[in-house]
């Protein structure tokens, strides 16, 4: 059953646990996430970037997640997301294609420029029934968090977050803590306390990006604290890519799928082991 992700995750801000966005690529990573989203009755995210629209055609990658979760999965709620929307025309396109949720990411702007795109977006989405998500504060990349790294810079200020969801309209809003995306070197410690004061003061869900190496008691304590979602990206690459490395290196191998299992099964192991860690798993029941 196809739903947005603001109701999907305002249920889990509600119940107190959280929901995996996980970025698919191709009809592989896509039944891998659908699959283990099924067999633990767990509520589900599955998102695609602007890059992934252009690699496999955004229409067709698109009416790939929704016949497979309509058609094989009918009973687990599942939302269909555009992933770091980095302009207004690309989140207007996904829009236009069907997406129920989007993202316009405008944290690389000033603060005022954010407000005033993501406004606009939110307009756009909102007359169609589509979700939003925006970024206040931002989340670094891998490549920019080598050596030493100011973290106040990248973080998200409480009371900005306050005003931006006021000013914008928006149903959700991403944080930065101290996450980074890809396996990076974080912030040694996530600022947990300024966690704890976004959500004292904002009442939408809140998303970490950048999570993929979330784990060893960090996700708990985030959830706790006000974190309905977290984004997953970098982990399903290391499990599929390791995956049909060491399977290719294997021997002769000229059926593909005997190639693709593999890499699609150990996508789905991962995505199980993160929907346990997030609290998900049993709750779509
Ligand atoms: P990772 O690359 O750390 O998995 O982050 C994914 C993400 O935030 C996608 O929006």
């Amino acid at each position: 059953m196809i739903v947005t992700t603001k109701v999907l995750l305002e249920k889990a801000k509600q119940d107190g646990y959280a929901v995996g966005a996980f970025n698919t690529v191709n009809l592989e990573t896509t039944k891998a996430i659908l699959d283990a989203a099924e067999e633990l009755s767990s509520p589900v995210i599955v998102q695609l970037t602007e890059k992934t629209m252009e690699y496999a055609g955004g229409r067709v990658l698109f009416s790939l997640i929704r016949n497979m979760a309509e058609f094989y999965h009918s009973h687990i709620p599942v939302a269909i997301h555009l992933d770091h929307g980095k302009s207004y025309e690309i989140v207007e396109r996904a829009i236009e294609i069907g997406l129920p949720s989007v993202m316009y990411d405008g944290s690389r702007h000033t603060y005022s420029d954010n407000v005033r795109t993501t406004k606009k977006v939110v307009e756009l989405a909102h007359s169609k029934g589509v979700s939003v998500q925006a970024e206040l504060g931002n989340v670094p990349y891998l490549s920019e968090v080598h050596g030493a790294i100011d973290w106040d810079e990248y973080m998200t200020d409480p009371d900005e977050a306050i005003r931006f969801v006021g000013e914008t309209g928006i149903d959700t809003l991403a944080v930065a803590i101290g996450n980074a995306h890809g396996f990076a070197a974080e912030r040694s410690e996530p600022d947990y306390e300024r966690l704890s004061r976004i959500s004292e003061r904002v009442s939408i869900p809140l998303i970490l990006h950048g999570a993929s190496d979330w784990e060893d008691g960090r996700a708990e304590e985030v959830i706790r604290r006000g974190i309905s979602c977290f984004n997953v990206d970098t982990a399903i690459k290391l499990a599929f890519v390791g995956t049909l490395t060491r399977v290719i290196g294997e021997g002769d191998k000229t059926d593909i799928r005997s190639v693709l299992e593999p890499a699609r099964d150990a996508v789905k192991e991962e995505v199980k082991r993160k929907m346990h860690l997030y609290g998900s798993a049993g709750k779509a029941k």
